[in-house]
């Protein structure tokens, strides 16, 4: 890198008011209208801006070392450590704002200033250091959202181990799969806690847990049900609150991590793929979310800010922890889901707390169109001055109610697309900067390239669906260990030959179509198609011929090659139990109708008759588990299934077949 690099602190615009609907009133300052040219021009020095934002023991010389691409390392000489970027560096100026407010499901109230959360998580560091981890060991937190569950991410930030957060809600055996994959030396969790007014037991789970791994490992035990719930603590158990007690006013320095460290794991959603290990390094991770969290959510110190997100997921990582107190924001954490117990929680958070910056998720937006208006009108939403959502396409519908009824049509909405692996938004709009477009995600942020490329990899022109691939590395992006190379090799990249210095491209498994403004709206999940021969098929348009036979109500289609050739396999719900005869009729009818409406070459290997489709909690089928069974693959699975019964149900159906 050169030694004339610019000042990369980021340039403001002067104009602080526009016409609708980019207007609103910001406590931070807009990025410059030109902002994408900018960056572009300056591609990778750019991203500087971003390391620019932090606190660093050695402030980074060099931007990017791309010898090893696509393993691509950011800020690789630079060191810092990601709490004291969180909370230490607040100190000074805010020691006694805000930094979490907690609204418990039944109507607790915990308050933590920036002082707080300095207090509390060096004590839990302590504590961790005490029970054996150091720095680059894996503490893994089975935690619904509660105060510690930031404070335990900081507390292992400090020490430099690695947090693994894992949602509160799986099984036993699923827990022990993901504490076993990253080698956990310690496990935080709780007592139980409250799911929509029933207390969970936790703790029984926990245990079931723990007696199934090779070596016992500490654990902490929070207690969020208070004297309702007495729990017995076994030998390497511990009460969070006495090990506070005991630890607090300890003090632990923040250790000096290299930026390519890895500061956390977290495991993909696994609704498409396989739930996968992901992780994350510290320097460019942070930049990468602080950047963001000020430009697309125009966080500023002391901005109130309400994230819907459970903090476990990468959105609750993101963009409830690390981006907003890297900002020195105050964050809003409601435990539970915001729709219960009643229809009015979520705008009375926002009324009480006077919430200026809400994210949350379309599907979160809907259940608040179902049910109407009247709730956010009857609140005082006048704190509020943007609104994002997250996590799956928001159709202009459900976009224009968002902004009439929650955004009081003076809020600019941020629709942001991004996946754990990207680690922080890579589409949006920019507050401020761009105009919206109800229903497309956005252009690009600045410093990011994106494509939709069709099945050569040949870029598409505007309005012609396609793949969506990243085509420059950017800080925040996934950074795997060593061990992980080959399947996140296969997984995520491809090299192309053309006249760019560096070929590689991120695909994001996601089907997109770009206008000719460079806006991309997403269209959805690719994984969801099926390979047969050389043509890839939407599974949605083979299930519509499927279900087109009378008797038939649910239908997935599947390529296997279980031996050798890629078949093509039907799972099929019908109305009523059939008999033989019937169902030789129903299969015969399900072939031809695929071979009619789709194309000979659709027609199906077999077709199965099941009770039921494996389907996710959100209702989507679980095609995964499918394949599994087609291709006589292991089933120990973990997957949050709502019908996991079916699974050992199917596989005996198919094996008759
Ligand atoms: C997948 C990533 C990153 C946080 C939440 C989920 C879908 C995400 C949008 C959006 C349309 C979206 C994509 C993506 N997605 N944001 N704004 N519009 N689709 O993280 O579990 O890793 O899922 O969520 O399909 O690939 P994730």
């Amino acid at each position: 890198m050169g030694n004339e690099r610019p000042d990369w602190r980021l340039e403001t615009a002067p104009a602080r008011r526009r016409r609708q609907p980019v207007a609103f009133s910001r406590e931070a300052e807009p990025l410059a209208k030109d902002c994408r040219e900018r960056f572009d021009r300056e591609w990778p020095d750019c991203w500087m801006a971003a390391a620019a934002e932090l606190d660093w023991h050695e402030p980074p010389e060099a931007v990017l070392d791309d010898s090893d691409a696509p393993f691509y390392r950011w800020f690789p000489d630079g060191r810092l450590n990601a709490a004291e970027n969180c909370v230490d560096r607040h100190l000074e100026d805010r020691k006694n704002q805000l930094a979490i407010r907690w609204e418990g499901k039944r109507g607790e109230k915990r308050d933590y200033t920036y002082h707080d959360l300095h207090r509390e998580s060096t004590a839990l560091a302590a504590t961790l250091r005490d029970l054996g981890v150091s720095e680059g060991d894996v503490v893994t937190f089975a935690l619904p959202t509660l105060p510690e569950l930031p404070i335990g991410m900081l507390a292992c930030a400090r020490i430099g181990a690695l947090h693994n957060v894992v949602f509160a809600g799986f099984a036993p055996d699923a827990l022990v799969e993901r504490m076993t994959a990253v080698d956990s030396s310690a496990l935080v969790t709780c007592d139980g806690y409250y799911r929509d007014g029933l207390a969970i037991d936790q703790k029984r789970k926990t245990d079931a847990a723990l007696a199934a791994l090779e070596s016992t490992v500490p654990t902490v035990v929070v207690d969020r049900l208070g004297a309702s719930h007495e729990v017995e603590l076994e030998a390497h158990q511990y009460d969070y609150d006495d090990l506070i007690d005991q630890y607090r006013g300890t003090d632990v320095e923040p250790v000096s991590r290299a930026a390519t460290d890895p500061l956390f794991h977290i495991h993909t959603s696994g609704t498409t793929g396989e739930p996968q290990r992901m992780t994350h390094a510290t320097g460019g991770y942070l930049a990468g979310v602080t950047w963001s969290a000020r430009a697309v959510f125009d966080l500023a110190p002391g901005t109130t800010y309400w994230c819907t997100a459970d903090v476990g997921w990468i959105t609750g990582h993101s963009y409830v922890v690390y981006g907003p107190l890297a900002r020195g924001a105050t964050v809003v954490l409601a435990e539970g889901n915001p729709r219960y117990p009643a229809r009015h929680r979520p705008w009375k958070i926002i009324e009480r707390n006077g919430v200026e910056v809400f994210y949350t998720t379309p599907g979160m937006v809907r259940t608040f169109m179902k049910w109407g208006e009247s709730f956010p009108a009857a609140h005082d939403k006048s704190s509020l001055r943007l609104l994002g959502t997250v996590g799956e396409p928001i159709g202009p519908d459900t976009w224009k109610w968002y902004y009439t009824h929650v955004g009081e049509e003076r809020c600019p909405i941020v629709d942001t697309w991004w996946q754990t692996e990207t680690g922080s938004v890579v589409l949006s709009t920019l507050p401020g900067v761009d105009e919206m477009k109800p229903g497309a995600a956005g252009p690009p942020l600045p410093g990011m390239d994106v494509s939709v490329v069709d099945d050569e990899g040949r870029e598409l022109p505007p309005g012609e669906p396609g793949y969506l691939t990243i085509e420059r590395p950017w800080p925040s992006m996934l950074a795997p260990l060593e061990s992980d190379h080959y399947w996140v090799l296969a997984e995520y990249w491809q090299e192309f030959s053309d006249d760019r210095a560096d070929s590689w491209r991120y695909i994001t498994g996601d089907r997109a179509v770009a206008d000719e403004d460079g806006y991309v709206t997403i269209i959805g999940r690719a994984d969801e198609v099926v390979t047969i021969g050389n043509r890839r098929l939407g599974t949605a348009e083979l299930e519509a011929a499927i279900t087109s036979v009378e008797g038939v109500t649910e239908a997935a289609a599947v390529a296997g090659s279980a031996d050798g050739d890629t078949d093509l396999y039907v799972f099929a719900t019908t109305a009523q139990e059939r008999d033989t005869r019937d169902r030789a009729a129903i299969r015969e009818a399900v072939a031809d109708a695929m071979a009619e409406r789709v194309g000979e070459f659709a027609r199906p290997a077999a077709v199965v008759f099941t009770p039921e489709l494996p389907e996710t909690h959100s209702g989507k089928t679980m095609y995964r588990i499918l394949e599994r069974i087609v291709e006589d693959r292991p089933l120990e699975d973990s997957a949050p299934l709502r019908n996991p019964e079916i699974v050992g149900e199917i596989a005996t159906l198919w094996a008759r077949e």
